[in-house]
């Protein structure tokens, strides 16, 4: 693809977890590091994209040329998401979001209640990417991903489907030395009439040719 093509191009890219606080110093969360969404923004900023990365808490620093949004939970992912969704081409949920909050989050530090067992109630979180697929103006192309520790393909076509994504990326987190955490990932990209699965390689290499496959799909449907 030819770089003066990128240069209008507004990209959005969701990363990392999100927290769901508990009480004031305890939160639920996940084992995302951030890293594939990052080098997904450093990726697509080095062709000229306009990135915008809306992360959750991680310890990355914001590649060159990316506009940054800190958040924490869930809802704060999802404000944030849906007002930079309707100004962009492409966006891109990479995030580990939180399906579920604790429903009452507690004012002070919970204390221990003698020997009996504590209870949580959850509520479910928005799903941002089925929001940003969903809308009816200005809706960008939307691309997923699918972390999944088995069935992984029949997953991720599910998930494409019933979120309405333009493409989804499935990846096995069920190997420790690829996936979550790790500087290694592989991939299959998947969309209504397609597919390519791209082999396990450095997340920064990985990202690059996720970032020009998801080009080629969007300049296809553009
Ligand atoms: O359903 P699941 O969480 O496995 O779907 C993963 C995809 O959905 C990822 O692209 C993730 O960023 C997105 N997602 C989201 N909001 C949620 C849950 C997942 O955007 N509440």
């Amino acid at each position: 693809l030819a770089e003066q093509k990128l240069n209008n191009i507004k990209i959005t890219i969701t990363a990392g977890p999100t927290r769901e606080a508990i009480d004031p110093v305890r939160y639920i969360s996940n084992h995302s590091s951030g890293k594939m969404g990052f080098a997904l923004a450093k990726a697509a900023a080095a062709l000229g994209a306009e990135v915008t990365l809306i992360s959750g808490p991680v310890q990355l620093a914001t590649p060159a040329g990316v506009k940054r949004l800190d958040v924490t939970s869930a809802q704060q992912m999802y404000e944030a998401a849906m007002a930079q969704a309707v100004n962009s081409d492409i966006f891109i949920g990479c995030a580990a979001v939180a399906d579920y909050r604790v429903a009452e989050v507690a004012n002070e530090k919970m204390k221990k209640q003698g020997d009996s067992a504590l209870e949580l109630k959850l509520v479910q979180n928005p799903d941002i990417i089925a929001s940003v697929a969903a809308l009816s103006h200005n809706r960008p192309f939307t691309v997923g991903f699918a972390a999944e520790t088995q069935h992984v393909l029949q997953y991720a076509k599910d998930k494409l489907a019933r979120k309405k994504l333009d493409m989804i990326c499935a990846n096995d987190v069920s190997k420790s030395d690829i996936g979550f955490n790790s500087d290694h990932n592989a991939v299959t990209l998947l969309w209504q009439d397609g597919e390519q699965a791209l082999a396990a390689q450095p997340k920064e290499q990985l990202a690059n040719a996720i970032v020009q496959q998801i080009l080629a799909r969007f300049s296809s449907e553009n």
